[in-house]
């Protein structure tokens, strides 16, 4: 019973209401050549690689003996060895280019890879070696296939399933957003990116540090604390706390235009609670702060994001002295002017690193500093990520640039995670920088409730029956936000575009979910538990092939959105795993299939429910039983 209100869903776009076949990851162009690689041999820093799969690692080792069999001269040959997926699948399931041992063996590569293709003969897991050109291709026989992905995800072996810890530690600081300021459409996508990445480096085994870098502190918040001291309203604040900051954020901009005097009453506001002491600014400070935090709680749930550490700028107000001092001490701060700089003209960087104001007061920076060498102290980490937008490169530039100066092992930790705009349709159809209806702010718990009650409507004419309504609207509807945003690279900008976002055809979060949602299903109507692995017969699951493959490329999709921080890639891979397996089911049927037959099916139906379970779960998305 897949009482789907997927069509009904689906009706709100023009197209049809069938679940497109999605090509496979290799047909879309992709997966860049090296992709498969990264699975197997890639030398990334962060994640060394091991062979990922037993598959991979036969093969690997067969072709080490075939290439000592031609008696080179000494060199690397494991590190010439990548497989990638061949340019046109039919050839076979993996590639081996002949290039670099041709070259090493003074011979044509053609010849070369006709010559370790002679040598390689099938065995029980290799069903061919062909060569083509300068290339040997490699096809896997079926069942060996079948079984050893199924066995891995069936037993929640790794990569499908967590890894075993490793020596990786990996602060991320995403989302932080500033509290005396609105919640920007930035730091959700930050938010969404960076939660995605926590859970993708905890499944690759390491230690997260998930940080919310909370704009707690500075000029910004002096000047909302200006506004609320001047024309303030605790009822008012109390009753909607974002609502009421984002009036008085826009008060005083106005104000403060006409009236100098403002800048100059924050700047001594500033002060006075930089000071230390306990007095009005710092009892205000308080109160906005858990004001904000608080009103952040609802959509951070409903997102389903959660942080190890809060620790905003003001964390750092106690640390930033001896953060200086560390500056200072390593001898590359500067006076300029009455303030404290780094400059930074050697790494190309025109503008200094402003430290200290004349006025003594600390900045932006300052507590970047500070947070970058407490992260180093306490946490130990091989790497740091700043999820931001790309609007402060050149902060992030200058932060890695004064640690770079100043010889801080971590400054090679530290990176900058940049992303795209996130773009609305404009009245006149052209797409242009987000703005929400209040304005310039962007009020992410409306965004989110706008999501929920269009799938709630259709729910609501479409399929009245269907059980607890709310919950699936508010999973469904939320899902799709995130899902589009972590749907293409990161650095591109994102299209807020309704009717495609929650379309049940394209590359959405709906459709992964109606693919769990059907083999849920499936699995529910059999009314049996699933086989266990060892006892079906894999030769049955031959024709299952394009399923099996695009599974393997879990792995490498995996290990590549780690190393260079792109979700994108796991997105992809459920929306070809959602493809393949949909295709698969056209022309399969389980729950009527003769008993040994379905037993296999099933295995298969439940190792791609637990796959796609697993990706979305990487991206923040639980899968859901019904829809
Ligand atoms: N609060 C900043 C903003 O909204 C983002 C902070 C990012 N993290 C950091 N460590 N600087 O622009």
């Amino acid at each position: 019973m897949v009482a789907t209100i997927i069509t009904h869903v689906a009706a709100m776009s023009s197209r049809a209401a069938n679940p497109p076949v999605t090509p496979p990851l290799w047909r879309q162009g992709r997966i860049t050549s090296g992709y498969w690689a990264l699975a197997t041999l890639s030398c990334s820093p962060n994640y060394r690689a091991k062979p990922v799969t037993d598959l991979q690692r036969h093969l690997r080792e067969r072709l080490l003996d075939a290439i000592a069999e031609l008696e080179l001269p000494a060199a690397d040959i494991a590190g010439m060895i990548r497989l990638d997926p061949p340019k046109n699948r039919d050839h076979g399931d993996v590639a081996f280019g002949a290039f670099q041992v041709a070259k090493l063996a003074k011979q044509p590569p053609p010849k070369l890879a006709a010559d370790l293709a002679g040598k390689i003969e099938a065995d029980d897991i290799i069903e061919s070696a062909v060569a083509t050109g300068p290339f040997v291709n490699f096809k896997f026989r079926r069942a060996a296939m079948a079984r050893e992905v199924l066995t891995a995800i069936q037993t929640d072996r790794a990569p499908y399933g967590k890894a075993d810890a490793t020596d990786q530690v990996v602060c991320i600081d995403f989302s932080s957003p500033n509290i005396a300021k609105p919640f920007h459409i930035g730091h959700m996508r930050s938010t969404v990116l960076g939660n995605a990445l926590c859970r993708i480096h905890r499944h690759l085994g390491a230690k997260v540090h998930g940080i919310n870098h909370l704009g707690d502190w500075g000029m910004p918040f002096a000047k909302m604390m200006t506004a609320y001291m001047r024309f303030g309203d605790e009822a008012e604040l109390h009753k909607s706390p974002m609502r009421y900051m984002f009036e008085l954020y826009k008060r005083y901009g106005k104000e403060a235009e006409a009236n100098p005097e403002l800048d100059r009453e924050a700047a001594d506001h500033f002060k006075a609670l930089e000071s230390g002491e306990d007095n009005d600014e710092r009892r205000m400070w308080q109160l906005l702060r858990d004001e904000s935090l608080e009103a952040f709680q609802g959509p951070y749930s409903r997102l389903g994001v959660t942080f190890d550490h809060i620790t905003g700028e003001s964390f750092f107000e106690d640390k930033m002295a001896a953060a200086m001092k560390r500056v200072e001490r390593a001898g590359v701060l500067e006076e300029s002017d009455g303030a404290d700089v780094v400059w930074l003209k050697d790494q190309g960087i025109k503008q200094p690193c402003l430290l200290r104001k004349s006025d003594g007061t600390t900045l932006y920076h300052t507590r970047d500093l500070a947070a970058a060498f407490y992260r180093e102290d306490t946490f130990h980490p091989t790497r740091i990520l700043y999820i931001v937008g790309g609007e402060q490169k050149l902060h992030f530039a200058q932060l890695k640039g004064v640690l770079i100066k100043m010889k801080e092992p971590i400054a090679e930790a530290v990176e900058h995670v940049p992303f795209g705009l996130v773009l609305s349709k404009g009245p006149d159809g052209k797409w242009e920088k987000f703005a929400s209806r209040s304005g310039n702010a962007v009020f992410l718990d409306e965004i989110l409730d706008e999501a929920v009650a269009k799938v709630r409507t259709v729910i609501a004419e479409k399929n009245p029956d269907l059980e607890d309504p709310d919950a699936v609207a508010e999973h469904v509807g939320v899902s799709a936000i995130v899902f589009n945003d972590l749907k293409n690279g990161r650095i591109k900008d994102v299209k807020f575009d309704w009717d495609a976002m929650l379309t049940f055809e394209g590359e959405t979060g709906p459709y992964v979910q109606y693919a769990c949602a059907r083999l849920s299903s499936i699995l529910r109507k059999v009314d049996m538990p699933v086989p266990a692995v060892d006892s079906i017969d894999f030769e049955l699951l031959a024709d299952a092939d394009r399923v099996l493959l695009t599974m393997m490329d879990f792995a490498a999709a995996v290990k590549r959105a780690a190393d260079q921080s792109e979700p994108s890639v796991v997105t992809s891979f459920t929306i070809a795993l959602a493809g393949e397996i949909h295709s698969y089911l056209a022309d399969h049927y389980v729950v009527s299939a003769e008993p040994s037959v379905r037993d296999a099916r099933l295995v298969l139906v439940d190792a791609a429910r637990r796959l796609l379970t697993t990706g979305l779960d990487l991206l923040g998305i639980q899968a859901p039983e019904r829809m």
